[in-house]
């Protein structure tokens, strides 16, 4: 490191690590050089985005010489409307990352501690090192799931906060409602919890998930995202729930035009197209259900998920390693699941028919060879 990074760089920031994100279709087909590309690697929707938000998003181009109205009044009337809420309950940002950006830059200090499992949202452990924060993390249960007893436990006088993915990525697993009350009873009002919902669409149709609307904590966040179910990667929004107090504050360090004019006009237009969001939701269904019945056959012991996307433990990492880059000569994009702790897991993300035809085609042709290599019996 240079003189000047040595002096401008705080300790907390040299350790950390870019994210890494899933690998780009564009990218594995030039180096490839394959021409039919299944990204499965990053939890997004395979239907694409709403025709209603492309309409609102494509009228939207006329004014982009305009910056967008920095309280996002329509956006945030849509979600008032869905939600009954008011809008001073409500913060939007770059994805719900970029909410948690402004989480950690409102409330975090360094040397505070921050709790939460092992195994969870990668980007959140960043965010939360990146002010120098103290994380502090305990196992997740046997079967994968936040461990809302060993989470009581851990909080202590220092904690400033808890995250709680639920659903977790990349386990796909999740608290119910009564261990939610569980982990509430044991945190104090001082301390904020953060519940990232980013998969809240797909989860609550559990009837024992806890759906944070029915809850009304002054100390909690609620973050859900037009990422996943929505369908809008791509233009960068996320939502967050709090008390008016929190959002007050977090309003002063948010940039003042996020999200930017396109995105505001696209997740309202997702908001209406309720016909597409029930389609997402049953096209992920069928293909949860016989992508569980296909690792099951190939016999890999898939972990429920309750998401769009599933993971499963290979025998060893070198095993992970071999099966994520064999599939990629098949042209299918999975993910390696080393950066979040679990190096022998992958995770596969739930695409269309076709796509998971694809696959399935391209695990039977590559799963003699990890078997033979891997000394998995038959
Ligand atoms: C649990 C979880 N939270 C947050 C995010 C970030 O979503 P967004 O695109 O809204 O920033 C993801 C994305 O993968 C996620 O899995």
């Amino acid at each position: 490191m240079s003189e000047l990074g040595r002096s401008l760089v705080p300790e907390y920031l040299k350790e950390l690590k870019v994210y890494q994100a899933g690998k780009p279709i564009e990218e594995v087909a030039r180096e490839k050089g394959l021409t039919q590309i299944t990204k499965l690697a990053s939890n997004e929707n395979p239907l694409g985005p709403s025709p209603y938000a492309i309409r609102e998003m494509t009228n939207g181009l006329w004014d982009l010489h305009r910056y967008p109205d920095m309280h996002a009044y329509q956006l945030k009337k849509s979600l008032c409307e869905l939600y009954k809420l008011k809008p001073e309950n409500i913060i939007l940002g770059n994805g719900s990352e970029g909410i948690m950006a402004y989480i950690a830059r409102a409330f975090l200090q360094p040397g505070d501690e921050v709790l939460t499992c092992d195994n969870t949202f990668v980007g959140f452990y960043i965010l939360a090192k990146s002010v120098g924060a103290n994380l502090i993390t305990v196992p997740l249960t046997e079967d994968y799931r936040f461990d809302v007893e060993a989470l009581a436990k851990s909080i202590n006088k220092k904690t400033k906060a808890i995250y709680i993915a639920n659903p977790n990525n990349p386990t796909g697993t999740y608290i119910t409602k009564k261990e939610f009350d569980y982990l509430m009873s044991y945190v104090p009002d001082h301390v904020l919890v953060l519940l990232d919902e980013a998969y809240f669409e797909y989860a609550i149709q559990h009837d024992d998930y806890p759906d944070s609307m029915d809850y009304r904590y002054d100390n909690v966040i609620t973050l859900r995202t037009f990422s996943k179910a929505y369908g809008l990667s791509g233009i960068r929004v996320g939502y967050g729930f709090a008390h008016e107090e929190l959002i007050a504050n977090l309003s002063k360090v948010k940039l003042p035009f996020e999200p930017n004019l396109i995105g505001q006009l696209g997740a309202k237009g997702a908001l209406y197209d309720q016909p597409h969001l029930d389609r997402t939701i049953e096209n992920n269904t069928k293909r949860y259900n016989e992508t569980i019945a296909f690792l099951k056959e190939k016999k890999f012991d898939p972990i429920k998920s309750i998401t769009n996307f599933i993971t499963f433990k290979t025998p060893s990492l070198e095993a992970g390693d071999w099966l994520f880059e064999n599939l990629l000569n098949h042209g299918v994009i999975i993910r390696s699941l080393m950066a979040h702790g679990m190096p022998s897991y992958v995770r596969v993300s739930l695409g269309t028919k076709e796509e998971m035809i694809h696959f399935f085609d391209a695990m039977e042709k590559v799963l003699p060879e990890f078997d033979k290599l891997f000394g998995r019996a038959n």
